[in-house]
């Protein structure tokens, strides 16, 4: 009884127009990140159990509250944001403050239904592939939607906008608008920034399941559990988001990935029944070093956005780090994925510029060497431009 409400507690329809584990069923976690100011919301998103947080954030503004990144409006979701509504006003505005970010985009018109007074802001240039479709046809209305900055700004009174973008992607364009929450001294970003701890996030605790998966060597392993078990399977979770094929991983022959599964214990779903199509090789574990934070969550630009979205528009990132510069009060970043709330005062914006302007940028070797790979074949096809930024100059 108590599984079957839950289960309606977090149920997700509409998962098929973006098929992403964990599907139909999106647990929720609500935090309180700045007290009465900043709030979010986590789910997971993944495919094959590389599942990473995924954040809806929600600021305090004049007269009520803004949400910043839609995420999908479960019945679990609705409740605590009602809640929250009652504490501090209501939804004044829904924010998709990014052009190409479909895990933002497909959620909005699902959510804008339950606040049907809110106004909606989005990013410029929004697109969709393989067919551009107008907004209206994908459900969000045009007399309740304004784009930012060329329809102004909303809650100006406690809110900076920044744009970091607009870049040519090829099939659309790369533009996200981050948000400085003058109230809490907070950046909001999608997925401009990123801080990965090496510990596993707390949205796991409610199923381990993919950690448990990806710590394994071979698929007729079973999933057993401690917090080391936890720890390693999150570090080869976060390789393989950042970097799609790490360097330290092997595919195996389908003949041994064949005969390792289906065994009786793991012929189920939860265990891909066994399927198990990885092979890590020794030293793994070294290659974490430079994208996990031990002591406290490593900030950086994630290296999927590095290396393929810009790695002929270096200065477009620098240009928007230097627009940062000028937030001399800024002290906390909260950005939509991986760690929800990190320390981020001008000290650490000036070493993360000075690291960026000190190592190379968007290298082909060790671990990046599969993304290199993938943009020279992109920029070969002529699926991505060699100039990004051309289209927008002038
Ligand atoms: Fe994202």
């Amino acid at each position: 009884m108590i599984l079957k409400a839950l289960k309606k507690q977090i149920k997700w329809p509409w998962w098929p127009l973006l098929p992403l584990y964990p599907y139909g069923q999106r647990k929720t976690i609500f935090k309180e990140l700045i007290p009465n100011k900043v709030w979010c919301f986590d789910q997971l998103q993944g495919t094959y159990y590389v599942a990473i947080p995924i954040r809806l954030i929600v600021a305090k503004v004049n007269g009520g509250l803004m949400l910043f990144n839609p995420l999908p409006p479960t019945e679990e979701l609705l409740n605590s944001l009602k809640r929250l509504e009652d504490l501090h006003g209501p939804v004044k505005s829904i924010v998709l403050p990014t052009a190409s970010g479909l895990e933002h985009k497909i959620p909005l018109p699902f959510l804008l239904r339950f606040f049907p007074d809110a106004k909606i802001w989005i990013c410029p240039g929004q697109w969709s592939f393989p067919l551009n479709l107008p907004l209206e046809w994908i459900g969000i209305p045009k007399n309740r939607t304004n784009i930012l900055f060329a329809d102004g700004l909303p809650h100006k009174e406690c809110c900076d906008w920044i744009t970091l973008g607009p870049l040519d992607i090829g099939p659309g364009r790369f533009q996200e608008i981050s948000c400085f929450h003058k109230l809490s001294n907070s950046l909001l970003v999608t997925d401009a920034l990123v801080a990965i701890a090496s510990s596993p996030p707390e949205i796991f605790d409610f199923d381990p399941t993919p950690l448990l998966f990806h710590a394994r060597d071979r698929g007729d392993m079973p999933l057993e559990d401690s917090d080391d078990i936890r720890r390693k399977g999150w570090s080869r979770i976060v390789l393989f988001a950042s970097f799609l094929r790490p360097k330290y991983l092997d595919i195996p022959s389908l003949s041994y990935v064949l005969k390792n599964a289906f065994k009786r214990d793991l012929f189920k779903p939860k265990a891909h029944f066994g399927l198990y199509p990885f092979d890590w090789k020794d030293g793994w574990e070294t290659s974490t070093k430079e994208i996990l934070g031990e002591k406290k969550p490593k900030i950086q630009i994630a290296p999927v956005i590095e290396r393929l979205v810009f790695p002929r528009a270096k200065i477009a990132f620098s240009d928007w780090l230097n627009e940062l510069k000028k937030i001399k009060t800024m002290k906390w970043l909260i950005s939509s994925h991986y760690s929800s709330l990190v320390v981020f005062s001008q000290k650490d914006l000036n070493i993360l510029i000075r690291d960026i302007k000190s190592r190379k940028w968007a290298i082909d070797s060790e671990n990046w060497g599969f993304l290199g790979w993938l943009d020279k074949k992109l920029l070969k096809l002529r699926v991505v431009p060699k100039d990004p930024l051309r289209k927008f100059r002038d």
